[in-house]
């Protein structure tokens, strides 16, 4: 990685350390059993039940191939490569997040089907045009701050036909007090938008939009019931992860999940097809 990839791998670890550190403890599982209701390895608000019903809109089969864009420990992704039978390429800026991808993977019996590579995905992707059959970037797009850029780079490397889905948990769609944006923010860089803003990049990055869902409802489920699942092991975390960090998460994920509640920072998912 060059310098400027380092300094942006130094500032997404700095929220980040703390859900990475311990990821594939029995600890981390537990919580991840009862915030999800199934541990599929996510770090997001993805429950395996909505990946179920983002997978019936990829067309994804055996020979086919996924790149997913930020995948942190390579649980979602792994778990489409089980359940489709394609092969997955999984990029994260986080190492120890991918090195635990790597390890999963290996595990599942999937090591031939499911790559992950340490990539600032921010910059311009290691690989050619027309290389993947379908893309996924799950509650991380908000971490790249130049969308149009993002999005004409994914649709660079789609085969035409090809599907990208994403969700972006940072949409605005009601008023956010000045400390409900700071913790809300507080994992490296943000990019809010207005609901309607990535709709118009979609379209004039070239690609036809198939699906547009609000999907918020999972966001303040998972958030809410992560918090509770946290707070009942709180001196245990407290071990682990220290007071600030233990706090400074608890504190995020009652913001994220009152937010969301209230229909004030929304959670959309965006299926689009390149066509040419
Ligand atoms: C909310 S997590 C989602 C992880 C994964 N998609 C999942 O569903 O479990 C956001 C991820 O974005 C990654 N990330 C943040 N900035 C990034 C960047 N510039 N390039 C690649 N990954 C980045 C973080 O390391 C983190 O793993």
């Amino acid at each position: 990685m060059d310098s400027t990839t380092k300094s942006k791998a130094v500032e997404a670890s700095i929220y980040y350390d703390a859900n990475y550190g311990s990821f594939d403890t029995e600890l981390y599982s537990e919580i991840r059993r009862e915030a999800f209701g199934e541990d599929i390895g996510q770090n997001s608000w993805l429950t395996a039940d909505e990946q179920d019903r983002f997978l019936s809109w990829l067309e994804l089969s055996p020979g086919k191939v996924l790149l997913d864009v930020a995948c942190g420990a390579g649980g979602p992704a792994v778990r489409i490569a089980a359940k489709t039978g394609c092969s997955v390429v999984g990029i994260d800026v986080h190492e120890q997040a991918v090195s635990t991808a790597c390890s999963l993977a290996i595990q599942r019996g999937l090591g031939r089907r499911a790559e992950f590579r340490v990539v600032d995905a921010a910059q311009q992707l290691p690989f050619s045009e027309n290389s993947f059959d379908a893309i996924t970037c799950i509650d991380a797009v908000n971490h790249f701050s130049d969308r149009p850029r993002v999005i004409a780079e994914w649709a660079r490397l789609l085969n035409v036909g090809g599907r990208l889905l994403f969700t972006d948990p940072i949409t605005l769609t009601g008023p956010l007090t000045n400390s409900e944006v700071a913790v809300r923010s507080s994992a490296g860089v943000y990019l809010f938008v207005p609901h309607g803003y990535d709709e118009r990049v979609i379209s004039q990055c070239g690609l036809q939009l198939l699906v547009s869902e609000d999907v918020t409802a999972n966001m303040a489920k998972v958030a809410e019931a992560r918090r509770a699942a946290r707070a009942s092991r709180t001196a245990a975390l407290r071990d682990i992860e220290g007071d600030q960090a233990y706090d400074g998460q608890q504190e995020f994920l009652d913001v994220a999940a009152r937010v969301a509640r209230e229909g004030r920072l929304s959670r959309f998912v965006y299926v689009s097809k390149k066509v040419s």
